[in-house]
């Protein structure tokens, strides 16, 4: 009886949370492009990083992340004093948006999400398609619009490295040349993308090594018990 309610609870919550995660696939229609894994390639991540407070953290905080927790990817103390603190900052503060940008409401009509868990609410690729496409539309206040993410009150912050793109049927297409050929361009999105995925979680390549060494741990411990196990029962048989 215990056992026939405990199945019918489960079924109940595993329904229940079909239901809720429904609406996430149902956004996601659009097809995404890959982002470059880049989670290993520290001088990546640093370029992603510099990219990250020069474009994105003039609105975006990153509440989870404290400047000194760059050193993890390969600043010195020093780089980060001198050329990544915002005036008036300290490399012990978090990551948060310069107080004058706390209008951010007003301009936007709202307030821009902290960025540090962003990969884990929206994937890496999702980010790595969005900032990629937009295009020119003048009824949007801001001038562009995004394929991805339609009538985003975010503007487009790459246009100058992108250059501008304007729709064609469903199609994008380059009418101005920016800083950065296409190429150039996706590299330093992809970049930007992995930095921000490393912000979600500053600490996992270090757990990756860490759960490496405890499986080799366990394979020479399993190894051992095995021989042991044997010189034990040789005398026995
Ligand atoms: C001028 C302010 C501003 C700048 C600079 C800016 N953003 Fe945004 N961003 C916004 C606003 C406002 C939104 C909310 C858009 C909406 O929901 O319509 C947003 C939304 C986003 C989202 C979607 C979040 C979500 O889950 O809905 C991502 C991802 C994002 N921005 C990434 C970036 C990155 C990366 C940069 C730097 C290259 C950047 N933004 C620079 C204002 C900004």
């Amino acid at each position: 009886m215990r056992k026939k309610i405990f199945f019918k609870g489960l079924l109940s919550i595993s329904v229940f949370n079909f239901f809720l995660i429904l609406p996430l696939f149902a956004s996601e229609n659009y097809q995404l492009d890959r982002a470059q894994n880049l989670a290993n390639d520290q001088n990546a991540l640093q370029r992603g990083a510099k990219l990250y407070i020069n474009y994105c953290l003039g609105c975006h905080s990153a509440n989870a992340v404290r400047f000194n927790t760059l050193q993890e990817i390969g600043f010195s103390k020093e780089t980060i004093e001198k050329n990544l603190l915002f005036v008036g900052s300290n490399i012990n503060d978090l990551m948060k948006i310069p107080s004058q940008a706390e209008d951010a409401k007003n301009w936007f009509g709202i307030i821009p999400p902290d960025l540090s868990t962003a990969t884990r609410v929206r994937s890496p690729d999702w980010i790595y398609t969005f900032l990629r496409k937009y295009y020119l539309d003048d009824k949007s206040t801001h001038g562009f619009n995004n394929q991805l993410y339609q009538n985003t009150s975010m503007p487009n912050v790459f246009w100058q490295l992108q250059g501008i793109q304007k729709l064609q049927g469903d199609e994008l297409i380059l009418s101005k040349t920016g800083i950065l050929n296409p190429q150039e361009f996706d590299q330093t999105v992809a970049e930007l993308t992995a930095y921000i995925n490393w912000m979600s979680d500053p600490k996992k390549s270090e757990r990756h090594k860490i759960g490496y060494l405890v499986i080799f741990f366990m394979l020479i411990i399993t190894l051992l018990t095995y021989l042991l196990q044997k010189e034990f029962w040789k005398d026995i048989k």
